[in-house]
């Protein structure tokens, strides 16, 4: 009975996880700064975004927002929320693309759709990288 119990958490567990709410991205520490928000690169707590590939998110302009690093002197920034249905997309440096893997929506780096199901792009903020920081247009 109680073997049971168990193995039903951990199957309700798993649906969570397969059904979740998407990427787990790493919260981004950033400051407001003159163009919007500022991530400083120096800050060891931004250091994956010092990587090519390397993806954040932060919290905004009320939406969560994804930064990634797409080359040594590129970055881009866009909603990190999936227009089908909310879960949280990523960046892939293997595709360049930005995924969902709620239910495989793709999008491209400007935040146009790719791949449904999601048929609305994800909302695209201005990005620079300047020296080491970020800056965002929020
Ligand atoms: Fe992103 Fe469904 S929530 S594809």
């Amino acid at each position: 009975m109680v073997l049971e119990g168990i193995g039903i958490a951990a199957l309700a567990g798993w649906l969570l996880d397969a059904c979740g709410d998407g990427a787990d991205l790493p919260p981004a520490t950033t400051s407001t700064c003159s163009g919007g928000t500022c991530i400083d690169l120096t800050d060891a707590a931004n250091a994956t975004l010092t990587q090519v590939g390397g993806t954040m998110a932060f919290d905004a302009d009320g939406d969560t927002i994804l930064v990634a690093r797409t080359s040594a002197t590129e970055v881009i920034a866009l909603s990190a929320v999936c227009t089908h249905a909310g879960c949280i997309v990523d960046y892939s440096a293997t595709t360049g693309n930005v995924e969902c893997e709620c239910h495989g929506s793709e999008f491209a780096t400007d935040g146009s759709v790719l791949r449904g199901p999601a048929d609305r792009p994800l909302k695209m903020y201005a990005a620079t990288l300047s020296g080491t920081t970020i800056t965002i247009t929020t």
